[in-house]
This record gives C-alpha cells, structure tokens and sequence, in this order.
C-alpha cells in the first residue's frame, strides 16, 4: 500500500502508531473481558491456556490501555471532540446523510460529529474502564461497595465502546471506501478528503499546511 502522487495527508506516523496501539490494546482487552464475562464466550480462554491466563492477558493489556487513551486524547481532543456549531448541530440533524438521503449535508471538518461521538465515547469510557479496572484489579484495597460499583461501571463501559467498536470498524473499512489508507499510509484521496472533511481541506489549503504526496512540503512545514 503505498500512497500515489496528489494524495493528501492526514495523519502523521505517530498518530497512526497511537491509534494501532489503541485499537489493538483494546481489540484484546474486549475479547478478553468477554471471554471472562460470559460462560459461552470462555472458549476465548482457550489459546491462552485457561481463565487464569486470560485475567493475566487482559489486566497486562489494560496498562498498555492506559498510555495508548492518553497519547489517543493527546492527539484527538481538539479535531474530535470540539463541535463546530452550528454547522455540526446542522450534521446530528440529518445525520450526515448517513441513515437517509440527504441532497447536501453540512461540510465537516477534519471529523464529524459521529466520528467526534465516538472519540468522545472512547475518551470518557476509556477513562472510567481504566480506575474501575485497577480497583478491580486490587479489590482488598477498597470497600466491598466501591468495588461491586466498579463492576457496574466497567461492564457498563464495555457495552457503550463493543458496539461502538463495530460502527468505526465498518465505516473505517468498507462503509466508507478509501478510508482505511488513513491510518495504514497517513494518505487518502482528494476525492475522499472533498467528501469527508472538506472545510478541513479548505483550511489547510487557504494556510497552505496541506501535505500532498509527491509534492514539495508546504513552507509551513519548514522550520
Ligand atoms: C481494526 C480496527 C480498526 C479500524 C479498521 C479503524 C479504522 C480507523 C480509520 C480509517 C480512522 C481514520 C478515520 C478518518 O480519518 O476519517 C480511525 C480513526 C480513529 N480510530 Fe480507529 N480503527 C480501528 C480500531 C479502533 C479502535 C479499537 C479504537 C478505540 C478504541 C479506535 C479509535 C479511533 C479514534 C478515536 C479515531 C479518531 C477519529 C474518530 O474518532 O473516528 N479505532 N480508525
């Protein structure tokens, strides 16, 4: 996969090195947690030698959790999580076209609200599996009722980010074509920019911090 001349970049190496480390800490940790959540799903326990192991799998994986949602907030907070209004109420309104035709839906800029919703979801959840999964981890530490609200609030956070998981993962994929080069390359298409996050693109162009492949860094750039 390697980015062909006019392709637009939209996110650095260490960017996409925060978004896999993300994605794969937490890819384990919920087919980890599942596999001890649920009596069908403890055959997940199986490659890793039994329920004890997968404990083991699942609470190593949450400390590689907590520095990948840190440097992921870092990264994301002021493109994800900062809504552009009006235009982005105007975007919730018709869903961005994306549950029905809609003739013009309101330019977005470098995420839109449901991207920016999903951010959100993996920031304040993230956060609240991260202390409920470390008092859980250390249960004797803490009251028998601290620890029993834990419980809820982090099965409670499991079932706000797997479903949430599985909308980002077909949108990023096959729901919206041309995306995935985004976090494998950093480059997509001017097509898929023009579409996406066009009054990103306009911005970057009209500041001239716009990146194109096979074109001579902007001044910007050069410090
Ligand atoms: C294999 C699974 C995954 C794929 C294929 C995937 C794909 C993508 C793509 C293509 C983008 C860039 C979207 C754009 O710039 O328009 C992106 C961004 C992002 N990804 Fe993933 N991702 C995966 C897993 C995850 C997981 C597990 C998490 C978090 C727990 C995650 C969190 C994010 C966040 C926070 C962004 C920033 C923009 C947004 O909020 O959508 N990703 N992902």
């Amino acid at each position: 996969m390697i980015p062909k001349k006019g392709m637009i970049k939209v996110s650095d190496t260490f960017e996409r090195i925060v978004h896999w480390c993300l994605a794969i800490s937490c890819i384990v940790l919920m087919l980890s947690g599942l596999g001890m959540m649920f009596h069908s799903f403890n055959f997940l326990a199986i490659p890793v030698g039994g329920l004890k192991n997968l404990k083991l799998v699942h609470n190593f994986t949450g400390l590689i959790f907590i520095p990948s949602l840190f440097f992921a907030i870092l990264v994301w907070w002021k493109e994800a999580a900062i809504f552009d209004v009006p235009d982005d109420i105007e975007w919730i309104k018709c869903a961005g076209g994306y549950l029905w035709h809609v003739e013009n839906p309101p330019e977005t800029g470098k995420y839109n609200p449901g991207q920016k919703a999903f951010f959100i979801a993996v920031a304040v959840f993230g956060i609240i599996m991260i202390i409920s999964g470390l008092i859980m981890w250390f249960p004797l530490e803490f009251s028998a009722s601290t620890v029993r609200v834990m419980f809820f609030l982090h099965a409670l956070g499991f079932f706000v980010i797997f479903p949430f998981f599985f909308i980002h993962l077909y949108l990023g994929t096959i729901g919206v074509p041309g995306s995935f080069p985004a976090i494998m390359t950093g480059y997509v298409t001017r097509a898929w920019c023009e579409k996406q996050c066009p009054k990103w693109l306009r911005e970057m162009e009209e500041n001239g911090t716009l990146e194109v492949f096979g074109e001579e860094k902007p001044a910007a750039e050069h410090h």
